[in-house]
């Protein structure tokens, strides 16, 4: 289990605690924060987006070329951005805080 900071599309934080294993999208969408995350996870319809702070960028997996294409071309992309059914969480992401991206 891990815990994870989420800031959602009005700005209000909230504390989550997740099982690892599963990805980041995963927990989203299952919360009311409006992560449609309608493909399902195969990096085409970029409802799962959100944003990272750039010391956590690091940490993440490495961005696949399919992924690194879809989210450039986001219209509130920013260098920060990830699509959150690419990320695993794993213990080492205890304590992330994502914030939520506005709808495309
Ligand atoms: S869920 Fe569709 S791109 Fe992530």
């Amino acid at each position: 289990m891990l815990e994870l900071t989420v800031v959602d599309r009005n700005g209000a934080e909230h504390l989550i605690v997740s099982e690892d294993g599963r990805t980041l999208m995963e927990a989203l969408r299952e919360l009311d924060f409006g992560v449609l995350a309608i493909c399902g996870g195969v990096r085409s319809c970029a409802t799962c987006h959100v944003y990272v702070p750039h010391e956590w960028m690091t940490r993440l997996p490495a961005q696949h070329a399919d992924e690194y294409a879809l989210i450039r071309e986001l219209a509130h992309y920013q260098d920060n951005s990830r699509l959150s059914c690419q990320i695993e969480l794993t213990r080492t992401l205890n304590g992330l805080r994502v914030t939520i991206a506005p709808d495309e």
